[in-house]
């Protein structure tokens, strides 16, 4: 079966979040069960693309409206990656040194158009052709309604919805861009009149898939205006749990980690990462270490980290670490904090990979108190990693984590308030003092199968139940 996969971001070759690590995985995985399964994503002027070298497979124009556009299809050289990359190049459009910016329509419409254009080019055809959140969103549209891709018609697409919060809105007027459109078409990608690129994707992709399975139940009540067109598209919907890389996330090979460890050596693996941060980050290593990773957006209930993190360390039991970067206020005072708890808190605000791994291997207890998390990665890795997830009960992270009160293994709340966070706090600190448990609980977790195989193989059914 020959699947594309058609992103915005992929491992490690440009990542802004959890779309990367999906992307970059699921094709891997899928591969290891039979599969053929490459990804097509654009190319952007970033540190991978700069180290790497690039061979052009295929040149030729596109048109975006009045524009004509020339763009090619780059592969790299060598065998650096565990499946096949086909890089969209538009240079004046694409190659931008971060994958999202300010104005995006004209640089995500091409990117489809060129994807599509090719895959018309391709003696063998894809017998899958899977999409990626809005940015692809209009390829299920264009694929089955456009005149020009009408030799692609056949071929289903099916749609994931990594994060229904951003839908790609376009205004009216860059209808003309999309190659031979009809206007008796327009009300399959206008939603409120707007284009709607992921509602687009609702309506025509063959199916429509999210996530995790929590996240589709939710998005029928709440999905950014998007509810009743998901409630009515329901019967080809379907939520898929993520997995992991467990390669890329293995304690026990990571080369970004300090020290490396598995189940049995994890009491001493844990606390040679929890030193070295501690000692780079002046927090006190004998207290429980509590941890952020992610974008202080108000989708993760960043804003509540800087009251709650304030509050708990009054007592000045705990010691905590936040790595992220995203709203300016947020930013601004959990930095203002650094100096009043100085000796049990910081933050790192910007991006860094490496940190992140020593983050989840290091820490005692990870914090997403998610206001949106249709999935949510952080928690899978630092089960992986041994670090009790404490978590609100929403989308991904109600499928995968179980309360310590529920015969379960990490901390849940439900509400988005500081009080919430606060009282999870202090059930992390309270079960951080019953060693014996806590540290049976750490070698379980670990033990916690997330990996890729049972949804790979669950997307591979998915494609082949398509009639
Ligand atoms: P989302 O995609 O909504 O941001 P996910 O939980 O799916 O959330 O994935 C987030 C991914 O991005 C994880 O791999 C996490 O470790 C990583 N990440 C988020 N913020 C940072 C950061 N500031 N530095 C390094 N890695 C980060
Ligand atoms: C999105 C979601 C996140 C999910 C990721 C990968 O960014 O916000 O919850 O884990 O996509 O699917």
């Amino acid at each position: 079966m020959k699947i594309i996969h058609i992103s915005a971001e992929c491992y490690p070759i440009a990542k802004v979040g959890g779309l990367a690590d999906v992307v970059g995985a699921l094709p891997k995985y899928q591969n290891e069960i039979g599969a053929n399964s490459s990804v097509i994503m654009p190319f952007y002027n970033n540190k991978f693309t700069q180290a790497h070298k690039f061979t052009s497979v295929y040149e030729a124009d596109l048109r975006l409206g009045n524009k004509e556009l020339n763009y090619n299809i780059l592969k790299i050289d060598g065998s650096v990656l565990d499946f096949d990359v086909f890089f969209v190049h538009v240079e004046d459009l694409l190659y931008t040194e971060s994958v999202y910016t300010d104005n995006d329509t004209d640089r995500f419409l091409a990117f489809q158009i060129a994807a599509l254009d090719w895959i018309l080019t391709l003696k063998e055809k894809p017998n899958i052709i899977h999409c990626h959140d809005h940015h692809t969103g209009l390829i299920p549209f264009m694929a089955q309604e456009s005149y020009t891709y009408e030799s692609l018609n056949k071929i289903p697409v099916i749609t994931t919805i990594h994060n229904a919060q951003y839908q790609g809105w376009m205004a009216y007027d860059n209808l003309y861009k999309i190659p031979s459109f009809n206007i008796e078409n327009v009300g399959l990608i206008m939603w409120e009149d707007m284009i709607n690129p992921l509602a687009a994707a609702i309506k025509c992709a063959w199916r429509v898939t999210t996530v995790s399975p929590s996240y589709m139940e939710e998005l029928k009540y709440s999905a950014n205006g998007l509810e009743s067109l998901l409630y009515h598209e329901n019967l080809k919907a379907v939520g898929i749990l993520n997995g992991i890389d467990s390669e890329v996330w293995n304690p026990e090979t990571d080369k970004y980690i300090v020290k490396n460890y598995k189940k049995s050596t994890v009491e001493s693996g844990k606390k040679a990462n929890k030193k070295w941060l501690c000692a780079q980050f002046n927090l006190d290593e004998s207290k429980p270490l509590f941890a952020f990773i992610g974008r202080l957006v108000g989708e993760k209930g960043a804003e509540l980290l800087p009251y709650a993190i304030d509050y708990a360390l009054r007592s000045k039991d705990i010691s905590v670490i936040v790595l992220g970067s995203g709203s300016k206020e947020t930013e601004g005072q959990l930095l203002e904090l650094i100096p009043k708890h100085s000796g049990n808190y910081n933050a790192f605000i910007g991006y860094d990979e490496k940190l992140s791994h020593i983050i989840y291997a290091g820490a005692d207890f990870l914090l997403m108190p998610s206001r949106v998390e249709p999935c949510g990665l952080n928690q899978m890795y630092s089960l992986r990693y041994g670090t009790v997830p404490v978590v609100r009960r929403i989308g991904g992270l109600k499928d995968t984590v179980i309360d310590i009160g529920d015969d379960g293994f990490g901390i849940c709340h439900n509400e988005v308030s500081v009080h919430d966070v606060l009282h999870s706090i202090n059930r992390g600190k309270e079960f951080y003092k019953q060693q014996k448990k806590f540290k049976a609980n750490r070698k379980h977790i670990m033990s916690i199968d997330h990996s890729w195989k049972v949804s790979a193989r669950a997307y591979i059914e998915l494609y082949s139940s398509i009639k």
